[in-house]
């Protein structure tokens, strides 16, 4: 499936092994239906990164990750964006996924180019990596640009209808909910990630589903692990990857030799059925007025209290933490479900009702709201 010359035809369902801003050239100019670029981050992470436990960090620090400055990864990102636009068909499009380190100089340079920008998605990871340190948030999500050749877009794909019955009748938004790439569909490789960017099927699913038409032509110039190709061969579409590490295409290439294609489209690949319910961290009942900071919860029956900080911790006499901890901390035990542990107030009904009645009443206030924006 691997191969060192640079075709001058289409070279379908094949990985093409090198550099694709050289790669690309050799694309016939206007062939391509849909691209998914998954570029080099430009993480410039410090090496090694640590926990505070001084265990190290699995994190993207591979050598196609490095650049030695903002402007030589400009350079990069404008010279195989540019070329992306030579091979994509007028009414193509193409989606680059990115992280906050690289994404808004991609998306100025899009811009730039010539790129009509349609969306910005954003994949919002339900089990993200922690920030080990507590130093910022937890970056639980990724930003995808979605854009087509030119403004000039006539006849563009966009598969509305079924996206919208796929997603239980609701149109479907730019916030999509997905967990990030683990269990046996993580290639390995001795016991380690073969990969340290391995994106899931699910997100690959939903934007081929979106935006191109079985039988078209999927380009890939980061194929890696060929996330890509095993997609695009599952749903009937060619595909097309580059890449330039040979290991990676070994692995891609096996990875997709087994693949049969779907008779039919598999909706539970499109992350719908894996969402959970809506996740609704304590701080939200306080920033919604639910519960008001310097309120008192009363753990279970008993004579304990905490009192309800702003930031939504809880301050006992001894103890300040989240529900979870200051309720195992006063209970004695390692673990805390706090939602079902702390009780506050109903004026009311005069008693004292458990706050996971609250979390439930937030979540059906955010899943109404849901479907009040409908269209
Ligand atoms: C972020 S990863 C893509 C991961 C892929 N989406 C997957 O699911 O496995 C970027 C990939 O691009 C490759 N790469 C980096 N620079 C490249 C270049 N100039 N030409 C071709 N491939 C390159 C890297 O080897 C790496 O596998």
């Amino acid at each position: 499936m691997s191969t060192k010359q640079s075709p001058s035809t289409l070279p379908l369902n094949q990985i093409i092994e090198g550099d694709c801003r050289e790669i690309l050239k050799s694309i016939p100019k206007r062939s391509v239906d849909l691209i998914f670029a998954d570029p080099p981050y430009n993480m410039q992470l410090p090496q090694p990164l640590f926990r505070p436990d001084n265990t190290s960090v699995d994190a993207v620090n591979d050598e196609w990750d490095k650049f030695q400055s903002f402007k030589e990864y400009d350079t990069f990102t404008r010279d195989w964006l540019s070329q992306c636009r030579e091979c994509l068909k007028d009414n193509g499009s193409i989606w680059v996924i990115g992280s906050y380190h690289c994404i808004f100089r991609i998306g100025a340079i899009m811009q730039d180019l010539g790129f009509w920008i349609m969306n910005d998605v954003v994949w919002i990871k339900n089990n993200p990596m922690p920030n080990m340190n507590g130093t910022r948030f937890c970056n639980a999500h990724e930003t995808m640009i979605w854009a087509t050749r030119s403004e000039a877009n006539a006849g563009y794909t966009f598969n509305y209808r079924s996206l919208k019955v796929g997603n239980e009748d609701l149109q479907m938004r730019s916030d999509w909910y997905m967990p990030i790439c683990s269990g046996a569909e993580r290639l390995t490789k001795n016991g380690s990630k073969l990969h340290s960017t391995q994106k899931p099927e699910a997100l690959l699913h939903r934007i081929i589903m979106a935006c191109s038409k079985p039988g078209d032509v999927v380009l890939d110039p980061f194929f890696g692990s060929g996330t890509t190709g095993a997609v695009a061969a599952k749903l009937s579409r060619n595909w097309i990857g580059i890449e330039k590490e040979r290991d990676y295409i070994g692995y891609a290439s096996t990875r997709i030799s087994s693949i049969t294609p779907h008779e039919k489209v598999d909706e539970s690949l499109l992350g719908l059925n894996a969402t959970p319910e809506i996740k609704i961290p304590f701080i939200t009942l306080i920033e919604n007025g639910l519960l008001k900071s310097g309120e008192r919860l009363r753990l279970n029956n008993s004579d304990i209290f905490a009192t309800i900080q702003e930031d939504g911790s809880l301050l006992s006499d001894s103890f300040q933490g989240s529900i979870h901890r200051t309720g195992a901390h006063l209970l004695g035990t390692p673990s805390c479900n706090g939602w079902v542990h702390w009780y506050y107030k109903d004026e009311a009904s005069n008693s004292y009702q458990l706050i996971d009645i609250l979390r439930k009443r937030m979540r059906a206030m955010m899943a109404d709201s849901l479907h009040n924006t409908d269209q």
